[in-house]
């Protein structure tokens, strides 16, 4: 039987397929494709999501599994364990009880609250560690929005309207309470207009020159925030007199251009960081801000990203270490400098393991 149709014998009579580019030869072996790789991930490249409540106990999080709501002493403990394994950056998110929620969430500034206690406990026992926290009203709304709700029906489906301008003066109010506790790096996640400036300004007028500002440029109105939402129940309260979605203010996912319009002003107002949210579904978003500014670049996996893939994991459909590694690769070739993931501290554990 002769070659196939087509196919060419060499010199020595083998098959062969005529052709002088090879790209198999660059991934030969490990040596090889470890020095022609691109990109890597380490465990410095991560800011690790942490949920934290008044209680002096844990509480599961059922579509987070893995993930808790922890006590203070059980913070501390999670954080110095990350801070051992090469995660230098952590994230706060407060559930707060429903007595103090208010809507105009005064509780945010409230300098003996949940959050500056953690942030100071943590900032005095794990001084190295990066304490950054979200700036937005959500947690602390009667109304589960990240903004003051108007008592008028002047808004979308002849609802009330979340007020930008009289929500960013308590997002300053936020940022500068979070400071005082010794944040590191305040992130304003609430999409009003013109806040990242306002919060700088409020931050230096303060003299907190030096406290970072990571501005979540580009959020989009997702789905993959449920379980989060329901990990600190901060999700739009159908009694509010605003619309039970966050689309007046976080992004249209079906949009890219307005992604740049965003990072422009951020860049302006000085944002030190640009974060795009959701992660994975969000790539091209990534991809188009790194291209659009020299500004470092972070990306948040979020929870409902995180809850499809422990579920997978849990069926056995994948495999959890090899599918989450690779994701946060993935982000990096995209573009991110930085990945905020609640797998931060297991994907460190696996990396110091390999
Ligand atoms: C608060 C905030 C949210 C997330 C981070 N900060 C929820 C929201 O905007 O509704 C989501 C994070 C996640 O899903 O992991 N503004």
């Amino acid at each position: 039987e002769g070659p196939v149709p087509g196919l060419r014998v060499n010199d020595e009579g083998k098959i062969w397929v005529p052709q002088r580019a090879r790209p198999r030869r660059n991934r030969k072996t490990e040596g090889l494709r470890s020095m022609v790789r691109e990109n890597s991930v380490s465990p410095s490249n991560f800011i690790y999501p942490l949920f934290i409540h008044t209680k002096d106990y844990n509480e599961e999080i059922s579509a987070m599994p893995g993930c808790e709501r922890h006590s203070l002493e059980s913070v501390l403990k999670e954080v110095g364990e990350a801070e051992a394994l090469g995660v230098k950056s952590v994230i706060l998110f407060p559930k707060i009880p429903e007595d103090v929620k208010t809507n105009a969430a005064e509780e945010c500034y409230n300098p003996n609250g949940l959050i500056p206690k953690a942030i100071s406990a943590i900032k005095s026992r794990y001084p190295n560690v990066a304490v950054w926290t979200d700036v937005a009203l959500d947690p602390y709304s009667d109304q589960g929005h990240d903004g003051m709700v108007s008592a008028d029906n002047r808004g979308d489906g002849g609802m009330g309207r979340i007020l930008n301008d009289e929500t960013v003066e308590q997002l300053c109010r936020q940022a500068v309470c979070q400071a005082r506790a010794g944040a590191d790096v305040v992130a304003p996640s609430d999409m009003m207009d013109g806040r990242v400036g306002a919060i700088r300004d409020a931050l230096d007028s303060y003299g907190f020159t030096d406290v970072s500002l990571v501005s979540y440029t580009a959020k989009y109105a997702s789905a993959f925030y449920g379980p989060f939402r329901d990990a600190l129940d901060s999700a739009p309260r159908e009694s509010s007199n605003a619309p039970p979605n966050k689309k007046t203010y976080q992004m249209d996912p079906a949009n890219s251009r307005e992604a740049l319009i965003e990072a422009a002003l951020d860049v302006a107002e000085g944002a030190d960081m640009l974060m795009v949210k959701p992660g994975m579904p969000y790539l091209d978003i990534i991809h188009r801000l790194k291209a659009a500014t020299n500004l470092p670049i972070s990306a948040y996996h979020v929870s409902g990203e995180y809850a499809m893939m422990k579920a997978a994991a849990q069926r056995g459909w994948l495999d959890e270490r090899e599918s989450v590694l690779e994701s946060l690769l993935c982000f990096r070739r995209a573009g991110a400098d930085a990945i905020l993931t609640y797998y931060a501290k297991q994907a460190a554990q696996w990396m110091h393991e390999s």
